[in-house]
């Protein structure tokens, strides 16, 4: 797309380009590490020197790099929580789950362009004293996790990880780990103790920061592959190179993955910000199909609070003498970067925006999300496992003509009482907030499809005792 700003992307679909390192090296690969390598020590005002790894922790933090895995949160500020003085090794893990349902952007980079993340890893583990890292690769994706290994291989041969890296003294080992298939191995604790052996139940924080009492009990750094693979163009550009790319506080470039009821779903990068959520589906995913309209739009992956079509928010921005004014705006007119879509009340989560035009059964397709959730609940907390479980129970019964009108608020009580600090990790916000956002917004579709039951049943009742008995039998027992 010409649109595009294709950074971490560049060359990932260019005629000839392939995965091997002698490619990569072809198109500068690994020369950002030569260069982290080569920061020498910097002398302070105060007499003091900053360290390269220093330097470059201080670089990825000016260029205001946000990660890229879900929550937005600062990657230099995260770093800036390591506790380097425990006297204990210090990890770092490349979260290659990807399980968000809707995002498919981590895997073209693991696919195509392996060694851009492996160099990204490197350099952040050289920043952060880092000797031995982990890529934890989803179980569904066995030809990444072979690529990634052939790449770890040839990296290792050219020296580029092992000992005494390019003679610098530094040494890294880095290892693949293939989950067995669960979303919640995505959930950083959770990925952490399926890395230790054990089953992926996520920890309670605190006190298990895992800056602080990550892997093994270690201070541990947890970053997405894209957003590894943004560090490798900090040290290349310089973080205010970096962060003349997209928008103030949301910095560089997104994979975009859209999928849905969109004419050319796929992944786009953009500039943070630069493009508004109509335009990227107008534009870069071609819109909807013939004589359809726009219904609703998830735009952070599944657990992303969903937008109905035609909703209008207001948005704080600066006139032009620089006072702030509040602008309505329409849902299509949001910039697609993470402080606006927080605004609105939702997330730009994964990058992973799901289109649903008015062929969409919207009962339909929150009872598919929800039995995702109560599927991958991993059962810890009862708020979540219970509820999750309700609602997709709930959620099927209407979908299927069996449900009831106050199911909706059945559906909203339920919903509510599981997010805010009641269960261990977030997925009891990320299945919570589908529902809250879906029956919220299109309750009166929730309300008709229990009518009908309803009024269904009703009538098959005075049609005879065969029909009362089907009654009985009902899915709603359990
Ligand atoms: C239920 C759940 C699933 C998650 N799945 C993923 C995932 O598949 N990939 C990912 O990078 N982050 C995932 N995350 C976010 C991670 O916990 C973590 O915040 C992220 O890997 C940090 O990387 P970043 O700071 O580079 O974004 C998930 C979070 C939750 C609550
Ligand atoms: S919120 Fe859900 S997934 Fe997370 S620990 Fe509790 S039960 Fe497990």
């Amino acid at each position: 797309m010409p649109q595009e700003n294709r950074l971490i992307l560049k060359f990932a679909d260019a005629p000839g380009y392939t995965s091997d390192i002698e490619c990569y090296l072809r198109n500068d690969g690994y020369e950002a590490l030569k260069k982290a390598l080569a920061f020498a020590p910097k002398a302070l005002p105060d007499g003091k020197s900053m360290s390269g790894p220093e330097q470059i922790r201080e670089e990825v933090k000016a260029s205001g790099l946000r990660g890229r895995g879900g929550a937005g949160f600062s990657c230099g500020l995260k770093w800036s929580f390591v506790d380097r003085k425990s006297g204990k090794p210090i990890y770092l893990i490349c979260n290659a789950d990807e399980s968000e349902p809707g995002t498919f952007k981590d895997r073209q980079i693991l696919h195509k362009d392996p060694h851009q993340m492996i160099e990204g890893m490197i350099i952040s583990c050289y920043a952060n004293d880092v000797k031995l890292a982990y890529i934890y690769i989803r179980g569904e994706f066995p030809e990444g996790a072979r690529i990634l290994n052939r790449a770890l291989a040839e990296a290792r041969a050219r020296n580029f990880l092992g000992k005494n890296i390019l003679g610098s003294g530094y040494d890294l080992e880095i290892h693949v780990h293939r989950g067995a298939g669960a979303y919640i191995c995505g959930e950083e604790t959770g990925l952490i103790e399926s890395l230790e052996g054990k089953r992926a139940y996520p920890r309670i924080k605190p006190p298990y920061f895992p800056a602080i009492l990550g892997l093994y009990m270690c201070p541990t750094i947890v970053n997405n592959v894209e957003t590894l693979c943004a560090v490798k163009h900090i040290i290349t550009m310089g973080a205010a190179g970096f962060a003349k790319l997209g928008t103030p506080n949301n910095t560089g470039t997104r994979i975009v993955s859209i999928s849905g009821q969109v004419r050319k779903p796929g992944y786009y990068e953009v500039e943070v910000g630069k493009a508004t959520i109509g335009e990227l589906i107008n534009d870069f995913a071609g819109g909807l199909r013939e004589g359809r309209k726009l219904k609703a739009i998830i735009p952070g992956g599944s657990s992303a609070k969903v937008f109905k079509a035609g909703e209008k928010f207001k948005l704080k921005r600066k006139d032009a003498e620089g006072k702030e004014i509040e602008v309505e705006t329409d849902v299509l007119d949001l910039p697609y970067d993470f402080d606006s879509l927080m605004a609105a009340g939702t997330m730009s989560g994964s990058g992973a925006i799901i289109v649903m035009d008015d062929s969409t059964d919207i009962v339909e397709a929150l009872a598919n999300i929800s039995e995702f959730y109560a599927h991958e609940s991993c059962g810890q907390c009862t708020p979540c496992r219970e509820g999750s479980l309700w609602m997709s129970k709930a959620l099927n019964r209407l979908a299927h003509g069996e449900g009831r009108k106050e199911d909706a608020d059945y559906l909203l009580r339920i919903a509510d009482n599981i997010p805010g600090g009641r269960t261990i990790c977030a997925f009891g916000e990320a299945c919570s907030w589908p529902v809250q956002s879906f029956v919220r917004k299109f309750k009166d579709e929730f309300v008709a499809k229990g009518a009908e039951a309803e009024s269904r049943r009703s009538a098959s009742i005075g049609a005879g005792p065969r029909s009362e008995m089907k009654i009985a039998a009902s899915p709603r027992s359990d």
